[in-house]
C-alpha cells in the first residue's frame, strides 16, 4: 500500500478532530483511500501547550518550514483560521505543490478567488467541504449530487454556536452569556465568537453555497447582516406565545428583480422543521427546479464532525477521483448577477415598542405603519407602569423598505420610549 504523509497546519478544536479521526478510524481511512496515511508533522503557535489530544512532540513544529520545505509531504491540512498567516501558508503550500484542505470560510469567502487561482496554476487540489455546514457534505451535495438543478432558494441555520446559544434561551431559560461560554467550551464558536454572535461566520458561509447553487460571484458585501446579540428573553417569551421559535436563519433566493441575500434573527412557526433543528445542529433547505425540496441536516461544528468533513476531503483527493470538479467552481470568472436591494424584501415582522401609556398612542402608531403601506395582523400590550408599555405588533407582509420608513417615523412620537426588537417573520409560504 502507497505511504503518504501529510501535515496540519493547527491542533486546535478541528487539528485534534482531525488527529482522533485518523487514529480512531486507521482501518476506514486506509481502505478507503487506499493508501496508507500518516501526520508527519503539525505546526502549531505554542509547543508546550497543554493539549486534548496526544501528539509525540517531536511530530510539533513552531516552524513552517518543515512542513513546506519537505518534499516528502504531499497535503496540508489548513486548519488555524483567520486570514493571517493562514492566507500566505495555503499559498506557500501550493506553491510547494500540495493539495490544500481547509475548514477557513472566512478566508474562503475574502480571498477565494486567488486561492482557486493559484490552485489552478499549481495543478493542486484545493478542498473545503468543513468550511459550511461542519460535518453536513453541504459543498458535494451542491457541486455534485445537484448539478442538474437550477436551485432556486437556500435556507439554512449555518452557525452551530448562535443555534446552540438560542436552542439554550429558549429551551432552558439560559441567559445569553452563559450559553456562549458552554459554546466555547465544547470548541463550536471562533477563536473571536464576535464572528459567530454578530453574524460574519454565517455571511461567510452563505457566500460560499450561494456563489455555488446560483453559480454567480458573491462577495460578503452582497449580504445583509444582522446577528443575535440583540434578541432578548422577552422576544423568545413573545415569539414563543405566537407559535414561533427564533433562528439564525441564512437566506438566498433567486428572484425576478435579482438574488436575494440576507443572514438576521428570524421569526419561524414552530412547526417547521428549521424551527427543530436545536443545539449545534446545522441544517440547510435547498429548492431546486428538478429535485423540489431537500434538506441536509448534521452536527455543524465541534471537533469531530468538523474532522470528518477534513478527513473525506484528504481521502477524496488520495483516491484522486475529485477532478478539479470543486476547484473551478468557484473560480474568478464566475458571472456577477443583480443582487436585490434589502429595502424591496418583503417579509412580515414583529415589531416591540416600549411605551408611555396615554390616549391615543395605538392611533398614532397605527396611522404611522398604515400610511407606510405597512398593515397590521395583531397588537398586543403588556402594562408594565404607566410610563412603560409594551406594544407587539404583528404585521401583514410589507416591503422592508417601507418599514423602514415607518420605524424612522415611530421613533420620533413623543409617547415612545424605545424601539425595543424588530424581528423578520418568515412563514414559508404557509
Ligand atoms: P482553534 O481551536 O483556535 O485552533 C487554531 C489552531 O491554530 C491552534 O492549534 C493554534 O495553535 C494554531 N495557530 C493559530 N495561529 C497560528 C500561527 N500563527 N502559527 C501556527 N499555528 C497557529 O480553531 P478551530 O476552532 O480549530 O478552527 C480552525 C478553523 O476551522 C477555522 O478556520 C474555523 O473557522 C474552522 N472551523 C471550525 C469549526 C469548529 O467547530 N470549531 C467548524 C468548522 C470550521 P496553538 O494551539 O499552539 O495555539
Ligand atoms: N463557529 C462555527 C459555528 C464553527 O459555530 O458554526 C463551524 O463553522
Amino acid at each position: 500500500m502507497e505511504k503518504v504523509k501529510i501535515a496540519l497546519l493547527g491542533l486546535g478544536n478541528v487539528g485534534s478532530g482531525v488527529w482522533k479521526i485518523f487514529n480512531t478510524n486507521k482501518n476506514e481511512v486506509s481502505r478507503r483511500s487506499g493508501c496508507e496515511v500518516e501526520i508527519a508533522k503539525v505546526l502549531v503557535r505554542d509547543k508546550f501547550k497543554q493539549r486534548k489530544v496526544d501528539v509525540p512532540p517531536d511530530m510539533l513544529t513552531t516552524n513552517p518550514d518543515d512542513i513546506f520545505k519537505d518534499e516528502s509531504i504531499k497535503i496540508v491540512a489548513e486548519l488555524i483560521g483567520g486570514i493571517d498567516p493562514a492566507k500566505e501558508y495555503i499559498l506557500r503550500a501550493m506553491r510547494s505543490k500540495k493539495h490544500v484542505v481547509t475548514a477557513n470560510k472566512m478566508l474562503l469567502a475574502t480571498s477565494g478567488e486567488e486561492l482557486f487561482k493559484t490552485a489552478e496554476e499549481e495543478d493542486v487540489y484545493f478542498y473545503y467541504e468543513a468550511s459550511v455546514g461542519g460535518g453536513i457534505p453541504i459543498i458535494r451535495e451542491i457541486n455534485e449530487s445537484l448539478t442538474a438543478n437550477k436551485i432556486m432558494e437556500i435556507v439554512g441555520i449555518l452557525n452551530g454556536t448562535t443555534n446552540y446559544i438560542l436552542s439554550k434561551m429558549s429551551k432552558e431559560h439560559m441567559d445569553f452569556k452563559a450559553a456562549l461560554d458552554e459554546a466555547k467550551e465544547k470548541g463550536y464558536a471562533e477563536a473571536d465568537p464576535t464572528s459567530d454572535i454578530e453574524g460574519y461566520d454565517p455571511v461567510y458561509k452563505l457566500a460560499i453555497i450561494a456563489s455555488l447553487s446560483f453559480g454567480a460571484k458573491i462577495t460578503v458585501d452582497d449580504i445583509y447582516r444582522e446577528g443575535i446579540t440583540k434578541i432578548t428573553p422577552l422576544d423568545i417569551k413573545y415569539a414563543c406565545k405566537f407559535g414561533y421559535t427564533i433562528k439564525l436563519l441564512s437566506i438566498g433566493k433567486v428572484c425576478p428583480d435579482g438574488i436575494e441575500l440576507r443572514v438576521h434573527p428570524t421569526m419561524i412557526p414552530k412547526a417547521h422543521p428549521l424551527s427543530n433543528v436545536n443545539d449545534s445542529f446545522n441544517a440547510i433547505y435547498i429548492n431546486g427546479n428538478a429535485v423540489g425540496e431537500l434538506m441536509l441536516y448534521g452536527k455543524g461544528a465541534g471537533d469531530l464532525p468538523t474532522g470528518s468533513a477534513v478527513v473525506s476531503d484528504i481521502i477524496s483527493i488520495l483516491r484522486n477521483n475529485g477532478s478539479q470538479y470543486i476547484c473551478t467552481s468557484l473560480k474568478n470568472h464566475m458571472p456577477h448577477k443583480k443582487i436585490k436591494p434589502l429595502k424591496e424584501n418583503i417579509s412580515q415582522y414583529y415589531i416591540r415598542l416600549s411605551v408611555i401609556d396615554m390616549p391615543g398612542v395605538l392611533g398614532e402608531i397605527s396611522t404611522i405603519l398604515g400610511r407606510n403601506n405597512v398593515s397590521i395582523l395583531t397588537v398586543t400590550q403588556d402594562v408594565k407602569s404607566k410610563h412603560d408599555v409594551s406594544l407587539i405588533f404583528i404585521t401583514h407582509e410589507a416591503k422592508e423598505g417601507d418599514m423602514q420608513k415607518s420605524i424612522d417615523n415611530i421613533k420620533k412620537l413623543t409617547c415612545i420610549n424605545k424601539v425595543e426588537s424588530i424581528i423578520r417573520i418568515e412563514n414559508f409560504n404557509e
